[in-house]
C-alpha cells in the first residue's frame, strides 16, 4: 500500500501493481501546506478521493477518515464514511481507532462500508501522545493495542493498520488476527507494508525515521525548475520548436 492523494501519482503507482492507495490524511502536511493532519477535512479527502478512484484501474481505493469527522456523533460520522463511497468512490475507509471506533466499525460493516482499522501511532491524536512517538513498547501498552485489534477484527475490520510499534508486537499481531496486518515502522513480519508516497520519493522535508527514501525526487524537481527559469530569462525557451508563427499575420 502506498497513499496518494492526486491522480497522475495515483496512476503511476496503480500503474505499478500496487494492491491497495491510501488516500491519507497525511495530505495535510504533504500536499496542503499543514502542520499536521489536525485541520484537514471531509470535503479535501473526498476531492482527493475522487482524483485518486478516477486514476485508478485496479488498486483499492481506501480513505482516511480525517480528525473528528467520525466519532462525534454516529450518524454524522455514518454520512462522512458513506460519502467518501458514494460520493468520492473509495472503495473503504480508513479510521484511526480507539475504544471509540469498535461499535463504529461494527455499524460501517454492517452498512456496506469495508472498514481498515489503524492503531498504534495515530497521528490524530497527536497533542495526547505528546508527539509522534512509538507505541505500544510496555506489555501493558502492547495488550492494550492487541485487545483493540481484535476487538476491531470482530468488528468487521477487513484490515489493520500498524503504526510505529515494536517489531515483536507487530508479530504478534499479524500472528493472531486473522485480517491482514499492514505495518509502517512497525517491522517486516506484518502481511503487508506502507509508507507516505512523498517519503518514498525522497520529497519530504521531515520524513519519519522508519520511512525510506527510494528516489530523489526533490532533487529533480529543484533541477528542472531551476533549468527552466535559466532558459526564459536567457531567452533560449521558448524556441521554434514550441512556437507557432502565422504567415497571414505578417502580410497586413
Ligand atoms: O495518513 C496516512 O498517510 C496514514 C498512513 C501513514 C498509514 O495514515
Amino acid at each position: 500500500m502506498l497513499t496518494a492523494y492526486d491522480a497522475q501519482t495515483a496512476r503511476l503507482i496503480d500503474e505499478a501493481g500496487i494492491d491497495i492507495l491510501l488516500v491519507g490524511d497525511s495530505m495535510g502536511t504533504e500536499a496542503l501546506g499543514y502542520d499536521s493532519t489536525l485541520p484537514v477535512t471531509v470535503e479535501e479527502v473526498k476531492r482527493r478521493t475522487a482524483a485518486v478512484a478516477r486514476a485508478s484501474e485496479d488498486a483499492l481505493v481506501v480513505a482516511d477518515m480525517p480528525f473528528l469527522s467520525i466519532g462525534v456523533d454516529e450518524s454524522e460520522s455514518v454520512r462522512n464514511a458513506g460519502a467518501m463511497l458514494k460520493e468520492a468512490g473509495a472503495d473503504a475507509v480508513k479510521l484511526e481507532c480507539g475504544p471509540h471506533t469498535v461499535e463504529l466499525t461494527e455499524r460501517l460493516t454492517q452498512l456496506g462500508i469495508p472498514v481498515m482499522a489503524h492503531l498504534g501511532l495515530t497521528p490524530q491524536h497527536v497533542n495526547q501522545l505528546g508527539g509522534y512517538k512509538r507505541q505500544g513498547t510496555t506489555e501493558d501498552a502492547a495488550e492494550e493495542i492487541q485487545s483493540l485489534a481484535r476487538a476491531h477484527e470482530d468488528a468487521g475490520a477487513f484490515s489493520l493498520v500498524v503504526e510505529h510499534v515494536p517489531a515483536n508486537l507487530a508479530a504478534r499481531l499479524t500472528d493472531e488476527l486473522a485480517i491482514p496486518t499492514i505495518g509502517i515502522g512497525a517491522g517486516g513480519d506484518c502481511d503487508g507494508q506502507v509508507l507516505v508516497i512523498s517519503d518514498v520519493l525522497g520529497l519530504s522535508e521531515d520524513a519519519p525515521p522508519f520511512a525510506k527514501q527510494f528516489g530523489d525526487v526533490r532533487s529533480a524537481m529543484t533541477e528542472a525548475i531551476a533549468d527552466y527559469k535559466t532558459a526564459v530569462e536567457s531567452g533560449s525557451f521558448p524556441a521554434a520548436e514550441h512556437t507557432h508563427t502565422e504567415p497571414e499575420l505578417d502580410d497586413s
